[in-house]
């Protein structure tokens, strides 16, 4: 019988040992290590609905959801079997197939301002593209970005950014040419101010402002009131494109962007996570006028030999469906709030340095009571040691959380009221 709680880790101490061999610091994503929660990473074995159950027989309700994929919780059944029935047919063609019209279509009617798309393997890939073309079609050099926020691992973008940099306290990774980084600037998250100053002062060459909407990588950080419609207002003003990064909030508020929640339409927005369903996707789409310039229609060149594979696609588009015949997002909400309630009452009433905030189906406990967080400056006052004893201490009694102070933890449809419920008194 796997057990919650009191776990053993014998079996996943001992690949962890086999894996730091082979695979740099044992892990294939160093968000995946627990180096600034201290003990070792557990290997998991399976997932099923709201638990994910180890090598050690030992069972978690998991708040990681796979960094958001998994929005619908581990193996939905009906996720499962179209992805066995498009595996069943091939598992990859090179060639155009059917579900890449499919997922058009099911996007754009989502997304009505996602006017033409281009489907890639990963976030990180979408953002690539999304920059190349912001540059390719305004012909300037200059990016501006927000500290804390993360876009993926292309080179220029790990400026100051969120997530495993943050965690790691890397300010920019080695290996990242001068000239690449050359051309990046960075304002602080919410500081509508600085942006106005570089934009004064650099407007004209500046190709593209990205942002996280609802910045998920530095913890959870919400947009306060104007900062997205100056951004907007800003890069339209200078004619500089405007780039919703999307990758966690995509679907993740509702069957939607949050720009579309919010009605601020940006030039061109990146999706992946939950639009693949748990399987290897990302999406980069806008106005048709901009994504006319990729290859073949125009010479900002973009390709990938898995880019809209089939069994990605199944998994994406049944995702999707689901999303959008059971709506989840209210109860998602809802369980968040529980959460947070319970949390921040608790530390009232204790006089604890601990708060959590939530978004939707996202939320983040933090280990410091300065309110409100605006940005990764702020995130840093957080003990981070404190978090990595709550850590520690929930995955023992058998939650999974995601094992940084700087991340978002998340809710899926899976998840069940006596769960929230548990979770929230054993906080
Ligand atoms: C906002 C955001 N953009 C881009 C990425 C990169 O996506 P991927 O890890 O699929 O390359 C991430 C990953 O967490 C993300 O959170």
């Amino acid at each position: 019988m796997m057990k919650i709680g009191n776990r053993q880790s014998a079996i996943s101490n001992s690949l962890f040992k086999r894996a730091q061999r082979l695979i740099p610091g044992g892990v294939n994503s160093p968000v995946r290590a627990f180096k600034s929660v201290g003990g070792n990473p557990v290997y998991m074995e399976r997932g099923g609905g709201e638990y994910l159950f180890d090598v050690d027989e030992n069972k978690y309700i998991d708040f990681c959801g796979s960094w958001g994929p998994l929005i619908l919780g581990h193996a939905r059944h009906e996720v499962v079997e179209a992805v066995k029935k498009a595996a069943k047919d091939g598992m990859s063609f090179g060639a155009c197939n059917q579900r890449e019209v499919e997922m058009a279509e099911l996007l754009n009617g989502c997304v009505p301002y996602l006017e033409m798309m281009r489907m890639v393997s990963s976030g990180t890939e979408a953002v690539m593209t999304a920059l190349r073309l912001a540059r390719g079609f305004t012909g300037r050099n200059k990016i501006l970005k927000f500290d804390g926020c993360y876009h993926g691992h292309a080179d220029y973008l790990l400026v100051s950014a969120g997530s495993g940099l943050l965690t790691g306290g890397i300010s920019s990774s080695a290996g990242v040419l001068p000239s690449a980084a050359a051309d990046i600037l960075v304002a602080h998250y919410n500081d509508t101010s600085a942006v106005k100053k570089i934009f004064e002062k650099h407007g004209k060459e500046i190709a593209a402002v990205i942002v996280e909407p609802v910045a998920g990588n530095m913890g959870l950080v919400k947009p306060e009131a104007g900062f997205l419609e100056t951004l907007r207002e800003l890069s339209a003003g200078y004619a500089s494109l405007l780039i919703f990064d999307e990758v966690i909030t995509g679907f993740r508020l509702a069957p939607t962007t949050y720009g579309n929640i919010r009605g601020i339409t940006p030039d061109l927005t990146t999706l992946g996570k939950i639009v693949g369903g748990g399987m290897p996707i990302g999406v980069v789409g806008g106005k048709a006028e901009i994504m006319k310039k990729l290859a073949p229609l125009g010479a900002v060149y973009q390709a990938g030999t898995l880019s809209g594979n089939p069994v990605a696609l199944a998994a994406g588009i049944e995702t999707l469906k689901i999303l959008k015949k059971e709506n989840p997002y209210p109860r998602l909400a809802k369980f968040a709030k529980k959460i947070a309630d319970a949390v921040n009452s608790k530390s009232e009433k204790k006089s604890q340095k601990v708060h959590c905030v939530n978004e939707g189906g996202m939320f983040t406990i933090f280990f410091t009571d300065k309110k409100p967080l605006r940005n990764s400056d702020d995130i840093k006052c957080c003990d981070t040691a404190k978090f990595a004893e709550f850590f520690r201490k929930m995955l023992k009694k058998g939650y999974y959380l995601p094992p940084s102070q700087f991340e978002t933890a998340f809710i899926s449809a899976a998840h069940t009221e006596k769960s929230i419920e548990k979770f929230s008194k054993n906080f």
